[in-house]
C-alpha cells in the first residue's frame, strides 16, 4: 500500500492497523524489530524452529538441564530443536508444564518465583523477569489487586488497555463491571485477591498463547501459595481452560465446581462468564448472577 500525507490516507492506514489487532503506540518511533537480533520479540521461537547442530534427535540440553535465571536462560532454552518446541506446542493446557518439556522461559520463571518470599519479592521478580513474550510490547506488568491473603482469588485472562496503562487487572469497563458483581454477593476489593493467567496485555487484545501462560504459570502458582485461598473464581474460557487443564468451552464449564491443586494448594475453583462477555452480552447476566449465587453460598457455607 503506498501511503501519502493526506488525511483520508492516514485513515485508512490507521484503520489497516486496527484490523491487525495495533490498536495503541508504544512510543514516539517506530521500533525496527529485524535488526534486533535476539532481543526481537518471538526470537527464542524462531530459534527454537532451527534443528540443533549436534543433536540427532533434534532435542537439545534444555530439555534436561538445570534452571539458571535470567533472560540468558531464555536465549538458551531458545535454542531447542524444532522437534521439542512442536511437542510442547502439543500440551493440552498450561497445568501440564509440570512433567513434560519445558516451555521457553518456564525454568526461569520456575527458579525467580520459587526465589519469593513474599508478594512484594514475587513483584520484584516478575519486573526481572524477560521470559514472557508479552513483555515486549506491554507498557506495565499487572500483578495483583486486593487483599494480600483471602479466600477467594479471582483469575482473569490478561490485562487489557486500561490494566495496561495503570499496571493494576481488572480497571477498565470490565473490572467496574466485576466490582459491581462482587457488590453484589458482599464482597469487595479488600476481601479478594485479583490477578490473571499472565501479568501483561496481549497485542490487541488476543487471547494469550499457551507459551505465553506457561512462562507465567510459576508466578501464578507462588502468588497462590502466598495468598492461600481456598477458593478461585475464574472468568472466562481462557482462564478457566488454563487452570482447569480442559478444552471444554466457558458455557460447559461454568457454574459448575472443580477441585484443582495449584501451588500445592488443593482448591475448589468457579467457572463463570468474564465480565467483558457480559458487557457485550446483558442477557448471560442471569447465568453470572446464579454462579455469584453459588460462589455466595460455598462462602458462607466454608467459613
Ligand atoms: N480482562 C481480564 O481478563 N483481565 C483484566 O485484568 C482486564 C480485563
Amino acid at each position: 500500500m503506498s501511503i501519502g500525507t493526506n488525511h483520508e490516507e492516514l485513515v485508512e492506514l490507521l484503520a489497516f492497523y486496527g484490523e491487525l489487532g495495533v490498536d495503541c503506540t508504544l512510543a514516539e518511533e517506530a521500533v525496527d524489530w529485524l535488526h534486533h537480533g535476539h532481543a526481537a520479540p518471538g526470537e527464542p521461537i524462531r530459534q527454537a524452529l532451527k534443528p540443533a547442530p549436534n543433536s540427532r534427535d533434534g532435542t537439545s540440553a534444555v530439555r534436561s538441564g538445570a534452571a539458571p535465571a535470567g533472560a540468558q536462560q531464555q536465549h538458551s532454552e531458545g535454542a531447542k530443536s524444532a522437534g521439542a518446541l512442536r511437542s510442547e506446542h502439543r500440551a493440552p493446557a498450561a497445568g501440564s508444564a509440570g512433567g513434560g518439556p519445558l516451555e521457553p522461559g518456564v525454568a526461569a520463571a520456575r527458579t525467580l518465583a520459587a526465589r519469593a518470599k513474599s508478594l512484594e519479592d514475587l513483584r520484584l521478580a516478575l519486573d526481572s523477569y524477560e521470559g514472557c513474550a508479552l513483555r515486549a510490547t506491554a507498557k506495565n506488568t499487572c500483578f495483583y489487586r486486593g487483599a494480600t491473603r483471602a479466600r477467594l482469588m479471582i483469575i482473569g485472562e490478561a490485562p487489557g488497555r486500561d490494566e495496561d496503562l495503570e499496571g493494576r487487572p481488572f480497571v477498565g469497563r470490565a473490572g467496574q463491571l466485576l466490582d459491581r458483581m462482587l457488590a453484589a454477593i458482599g464482597l469487595n476489593e479488600e476481601l479478594v485477591h485479583i490477578t490473571n493467567v499472565v501479568y501483561w496485555r496481549p497485542p490487541g487484545n488476543r487471547t494469550p498463547t499457551l507459551q505465553e501462560t506457561q512462562s507465567c504459570r510459576p508466578f501464578l502458582e507462588r502468588q497462590i501459595q502466598f495468598v492461600e485461598p481456598e477458593l478461585v473464581l475464574l472468568l472466562g474460557g481462557a482462564a478457566a481452560k488454563n487452570v482447569l487443564d480442559v478444552s471444554d468451552g466457558i458455557m460447559r464449564l461454568r457454574g459448575k465446581w472443580k477441585d484443582v491443586n495449584m501451588g500445592g494448594r488443593s482448591l475448589r475453583a468457579l467457572p463463570t462468564l468474564h465480565p467483558a462477555y457480559l458487557l457485550r452480552t446483558p442477557a448471560a447476566k442471569r447465568l453470572a448472577w446464579r454462579d455469584l449465587l453459588s460462589l455466595r453460598r460455598t462462602l458462607e457455607g466454608s467459613s
